[in-house]
């Protein structure tokens, strides 16, 4: 397997990015973590790299184009060329009807789940496509399969259409781009769901899956597995996904 990769992973400073972040420095890589609770991101890179030669932390808030622009700049000058971009960092919309909302609300999903991800990918791509060599890893949803809440499911199925799109736009230049597409996972996003009986994967199972597309790019990957039974199930039979929703209490 590839080790030494320069790695920028989004959202680093909890669950899923977290977990990758370990993931990926158990695996010989150097990370930029970026988010915008620095001090998590400083906990982290001491507690896997005292030394500092291994991990750089970056404060960054992906909604900022300019914090994007000096992420990307930081990074370079730290490691060089960035060869795999995370795009991890995300929100649920934490709201039952954003119609009752503030208008803001609206913005705050949709430029965090899905405008990052363009503006960061359109920020490494000139570099990995001169160099054919890169890797663009979106963290979408199973909410991009399956249409569960019309702000967050909005947001990951237009990620979902970008990285499938890029992906086949890319073929052939050397590089790659995937889409990891997570059911409910352990983690502070779902802390309201947890002890409801639903069965929730550790992020840790999600990160091994990220850095398994290192070695076998793949379209999409769905974690846990059994997912795709779902995501079938509502291609084939949608009004089970109404029944459901109108059961809930
Ligand atoms: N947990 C699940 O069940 C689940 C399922 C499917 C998909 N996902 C996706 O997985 C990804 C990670 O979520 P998670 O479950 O690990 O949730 P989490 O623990 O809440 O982590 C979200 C991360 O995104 C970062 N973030 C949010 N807004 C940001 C901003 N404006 N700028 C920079 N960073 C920002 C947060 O960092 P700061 O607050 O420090 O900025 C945090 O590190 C998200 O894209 C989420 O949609 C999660």
């Amino acid at each position: 397997m590839n080790q030494n990769l320069h790695v920028i992973i989004t959202g680093a400073s909890s669950g899923i990015g977290e977990a990758t972040a370990r993931v990926f420095f158990a695996a010989g890589h150097r990370l930029v973590l970026a988010s915008r609770r620095t001090e998590l991101l400083e906990q982290l890179a001491q507690e896997l790299d005292p030394s500092g030669t291994r991990v750089l932390v970056v404060p960054c808030d992906v909604r900022q184009t300019s914090q994007l622009e000096a992420l990307i700049q930081m990074a370079h000058t730290k490691f060089g060329a960035v060869q795999v971009l995370v795009n991890n960092a995300g929100v649920d919309s934490g709201i039952e009807a954003w119609w009752d909302a503030p208008a803001e609300a609206i913005d705050l999903v949709l430029e965090t789940n899905t405008t990052a991800p363009f503006r960061l990918s359109r920020l490494v791509l000139p570099e990995m496509l001169s160099s054919k060599h890169g890797h663009i890893i979106n963290i979408g949803s199973v909410a991009g399969q399956i249409a569960v809440s019309s702000l967050y499911s909005a947001s990951k199925f237009a990620l979902r259409g970008m990285s499938l799109s890029l992906r086949r736009e890319l073929l052939g230049t050397g590089v790659h781009v995937s889409l990891v597409s997570p059911g409910y996972i352990r983690t502070p996003m779902t802390q309201a769901a947890q002890g409801s009986g639903l069965p929730m994967a550790e992020p840790v199972v999600v990160a091994k899956a990220i850095l398994g597309l290192l070695e076998r790019p793949r379209a999409e990957v769905i974690v846990p597995w059994w997912y795709g039974i779902l995501i079938g199930l509502e291609r084939q039979l949608p009004f089970i996904g109404d029944k459901i929703v109108q059961a809930k209490p």
